[in-house]
């Protein structure tokens, strides 16, 4: 699901640091882009109005000073050629009404960009012109663009405000359409939501919204979210600090966005450090909620560890490490397991990463709901 490189891939690239820019109108160019280009990642630049009704948003949105709307679709052109020398993965953030009027921006910019459709702004004369959080109200609409640009080959994303309608029917939704990224402004609803759109579809999640401090970018990546996402905070101290933990992190723990365990609180991502179904546990439920019996759990995961390092472990509880917890969870019996090995912990945590890379690609096997 996520490719076997140190952070992810995004649109058949890697992403250096799972750190992006997130789009503010009259901010987030490439100027804006090239200065910050050694601590992100991603960049999504704009937004852009696509089409005259958004554009006509725009105009009336200037008038009334919103001067960053004044963002220049034919600029566009201009600002891909200055990001082509940086190493970062960029996305265009775009405001549009019809499903034509992606499709024509994909046919100008062609695949090797994101096209992040807009359905956050909520600025009014947005929503009257169908675009921004119209959209939410409107998933059918939404997912038509989705659809479009999805038939066209290139990446999209889809930039939402969290809980203004049901997040988790809505990551199906938009998951059924065929989006390969959920850009998520959480406002006030903090990591919980996350860790129920992560236990909801299979697509990459940049978690969005106050993400000014190590401790808040790792709450995010332990529920769920692949990349974090900087807009009003992401001076370049601020992108530094984030980056450097991040890549500490990540040399230290060797999954940089591990999940919590289970039992707390982790998301389905974490039934790869669950033990056999033997007691009464988050484990049983949990098995419950996905249609996954116990069988077709331990045969899950003696399929996907066979031959691999993991399945050993005759000194640990259930003989087998596929079953052993988190390195945080101290324990001498698996330590000690992983020492006559001779795997680092780190590896350990990289071969827990691919395992549960295969149990959430069973999981959500396909996409059920049809938009
Ligand atoms: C001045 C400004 C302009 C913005 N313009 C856009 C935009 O064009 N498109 C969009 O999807 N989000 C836009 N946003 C929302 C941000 O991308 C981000 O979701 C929001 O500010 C919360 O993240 P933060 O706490 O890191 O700032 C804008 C935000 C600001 C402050
Ligand atoms: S199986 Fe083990 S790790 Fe998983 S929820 Fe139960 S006690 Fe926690
Ligand atoms: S051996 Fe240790 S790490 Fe493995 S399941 Fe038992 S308690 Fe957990």
């Amino acid at each position: 699901m996520r490719g076997s490189n140190r952070f992810l891939s995004i649109n058949g690239k890697l992403v250096k640091t799972p750190i992006a820019l997130a789009s503010m109108a009259g901010i987030t160019n490439a100027g804006y882009a090239i200065e910050r280009a050694a601590h992100v990642g991603t960049v999504f630049i704009g937004g852009f109005s696509l089409d005259a009704s958004t554009q006509e948003a725009s105009r009336k949105m200037i008038e009334t000073g919103r001067t960053e709307f004044s963002g220049d679709f034919d600029q566009i052109a201009t600002e891909l050629a200055m990001l082509e020398e940086i190493d970062v993965v960029v996305g265009l953030n775009l405001r549009g009404s019809t499903p034509e009027a992606y499709v024509s921006a994909s046919h100008q910019f062609g695949n090797d960009v994101i096209y992040e459709i807009d359905a956050h702004c909520h600025q009014q004369p947005m929503i009257d012109a169908h675009c921004g959080e119209y959209l939410l109200h409107n998933v059918d609409a939404l997912c038509a663009i989705v659809r479009a640009l999805h038939a066209e080959g290139v990446c999209v994303s889809v930039k939402i405000r969290a809980g203004v309608v049901d997040d988790r029917l809505l990551a199906r939704k938009l998951w059924a359409a065929g989006a390969d990224i959920l850009h998520i402004d959480l406002m006030d609803s903090g990591y919980t939501r996350i860790r129920q759109i992560r236990n909801s579809c299979p697509l990459i999640i940049i978690a969005n919204n106050n993400i000014n401090a190590p401790n808040k970018m790792m709450d995010m990546f332990s529920h769920g979210a692949d990349m974090v996402s900087l807009a009003r905070s992401a001076n370049v101290a601020t992108l530094q600090l984030l980056d450097r933990y991040i890549r500490t992190i990540s040399d230290e723990s060797g999954w940089y966005n591990a999940p919590k365990q289970l039992c707390r609180g982790g998301d389905l991502r974490s039934l790869a450090f669950c033990c056999m179904p033997v007691k009464q546990c988050p484990l049983l439920p949990t098995l419950d909620t996905i249609g996954m019996n116990r069988q077709e759990y331990l045969s899950l995961k003696r399929e996907l560890t066979n031959g691999t390092e993991i399945s050993k472990g005759s000194h640990t509880c259930f003989g087998s490490l596929a079953w052993c917890c988190k390195p945080s969870t101290p324990c001498m019996f698996r330590d000690t397991m992983l020492e006559s090995l001779s795997l680092t912990k780190s590896e350990y945590m990289i071969m827990k990463r691919k395992l549960s890379d295969g149990i959430m690609e069973k999981i959500f096997v396909d996409a059920s709901t049809d938009c």
